[in-house]
């Protein structure tokens, strides 16, 4: 079927991860697994092998217990770990837009360099990362500028990624201990480290475990345990603090440091790290808080996605309180709507903010991003519905959506009016390559265009209450 894809495993190398099994009781969810579920979005977004966060979070509440952190603080450190990248998608398209290149891979290479010192490392990453499908007079004059910048850009792209981690972790109801843990991620121990330069005991003690932790399992699952501990043993002093190293150092000795991280049982020895378990209920505050941070850490990608995840439930929960959906079901039409472009996180910004026509193989990448977000949902325990709808949000009832190319029956009523709330206001929103239209011409336009692909009654529902959602 037209745009319709069909995936095998090797055209999405990032999810090698096993299915999760299912441990929530019936009517309520547990926090941490719906939290550790959704911070694959962050992995999408950092360049990570999909499960860094999670593995992060088991290496960082290991090196906890070595050194006897209060349970107190194990509990701030198990939630801070899961969303230390929350910020991540601040600083995408500025990294984009100075670098000249993909952002999702410049941050991946990033965490494999040794940036605080000049060598063949840096060299390396610059080359690669700075303009690299300029010509070459556009590249020298590119890697010129950058050298001269960079540590101004470092910094900016530092402090923006750190608040606005921080700020999600106050979002989502988690302590100040936790918030501040996630602002410091990025300090050193020698002082060298950003955004403020905090040195030594300065930094606060979350900061100091999930930066030796996050580091551990990045060249862990990219070069194997020696290169791990050889880094981690090579930066004592410098970025890590030399007794957290220490305490790596005698787990691995006891051959518990990397137990579980490769194997398909690394989620649920997480989770039974976390000391005091937390659940909530579907219609909890704290679950909402959780789905609106996520749409806000996706919309922050790029300034042309700024508030869509938020208008799109908007617009969504308008037209089925027309058509006389019930609470419930407007509750969870509201939260995949929230969560419908989690996938985007894995698409970079050279495609997003493209200022023009989409070629192939972008295109290819781009109809991934609801794939993406089916995984990532469809893993959470009782979500099953609500990942169904937000994954349909490009489908169209002749089947020539995407992902899965789904028709008429095969859509529920509630996919239906994401899919009309999506383009909606898509049509209304700025893109790369046209400034926005009033949400009266993106009704016009929507009617006239895409109306024989889309559920006539919801349409009309949306023109019903089209008044409400222009005031
Ligand atoms: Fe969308
Ligand atoms: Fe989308």
């Amino acid at each position: 079927m037209n745009g319709t894809i069909f995936l095998k495993q090797e055209e999405v190398p990032l999810w090698n991860v096993p299915e999760r099994s299912r441990r929530s009781t019936e009517f309520s969810l547990r926090v941490a697994e719906v939290v550790s579920a959704l911070s694959h979005a962050l992995d999408l977004g950092t360049g990570q092998p999909v499960g860094h966060s999670v593995r992060s979070c088991l290496l960082a509440m290991r090196l906890a217990e070595e050194i006897g952190l209060s349970k107190a603080m194990r509990k701030d450190l198990f939630y801070a770990t899961l969303l230390k990248d929350a910020g991540c998608s601040t600083n995408a398209s500025k990294m984009f837009h100075a670098l000249g290149s993909d952002d999702i891979k410049a941050k991946r290479d990033v965490k494999l360099t040794d940036w605080t010192r000049t060598s063949w490392e840096t060299v390396s990453y610059a080359l690669q990362n700075v303009a690299p499908d300029k010509p070459l007079a556009q590249r020298v004059a590119a890697l010129w500028r950058m050298a001269r910048t960079s540590k101004q850009y470092s910094w900016e792209v530092t402090k923006i990624r750190c608040e606005r981690g921080a700020a999600i972790a106050r979002l989502v109801g988690l302590s100040e201990v936790t918030a501040d843990g996630i602002a410091s991620l990025d300090e050193h121990w020698n002082g060298e480290g950003q955004p403020q330069g905090l040195k030594k005991k300065e930094i606060p003690l979350l900061s100091r475990l999930m930066l030796l932790a996050q580091t551990l399992d990045i060249y862990f699952t990219a070069r194997g345990a020696t290169e791990a501990m050889q880094v981690a043993r090579n930066r004592s002093g410098a970025w890590f603090e030399p007794d957290l190293v220490n305490a790596a150092r005698s787990i691995e000795a006891r051959g518990m440091l990397w137990a579980d991280l490769s194997s398909e049982e690394v989620y649920d020895v997480a989770l039974s790290m976390e000391p005091e378990p937390k659940e909530m209920q579907e219609d909890d505050q704290t679950f909402h808080s959780i789905c609106v941070a996520f749409g806000q850490i996706v919309d922050s990608k790029s300034p042309f996605t700024f508030s869509h995840s938020e208008n799109v439930a908007n617009i969504a929960v308008t037209i089925g309180e027309k058509m006389f959906l019930d609470a419930r079901r407007l509750r969870v039409l509201r939260n995949a709507a929230l969560l419908h472009d989690l996938g985007k996180m894995g698409v970079s910004n050279q495609i997003l903010e493209k200022p023009g026509e989409l070629n192939e193989d972008e295109w290819r990448v781009m109809r991934l991003h609801p794939f993406y977000t089916w995984k990532i949902l469809h893993a959470i325990p009782r979500f099953g519905e609500l990942s169904e709808i937000a994954a349909s949000h490009h489908e169209k009832l002749d089947g020539s959506g995407y992902f899965r190319g789904l028709a008429d029956k095969q859509l529920s009523l509630e996919a239906r009016i994401l899919a009309v709330a999506e383009i909606f206001d898509g049509l209304a929103a700025r893109t790369p390559y046209r400034e926005p239209r009033s949400r009266k011409n993106a009704l016009h336009v929507l009617h006239k265009e895409a109306c024989h692909q889309l559920d006539p009654n919801c349409v009309a529902a949306l023109e019903e209450c089209a008044d409400q959602l222009m005031s």
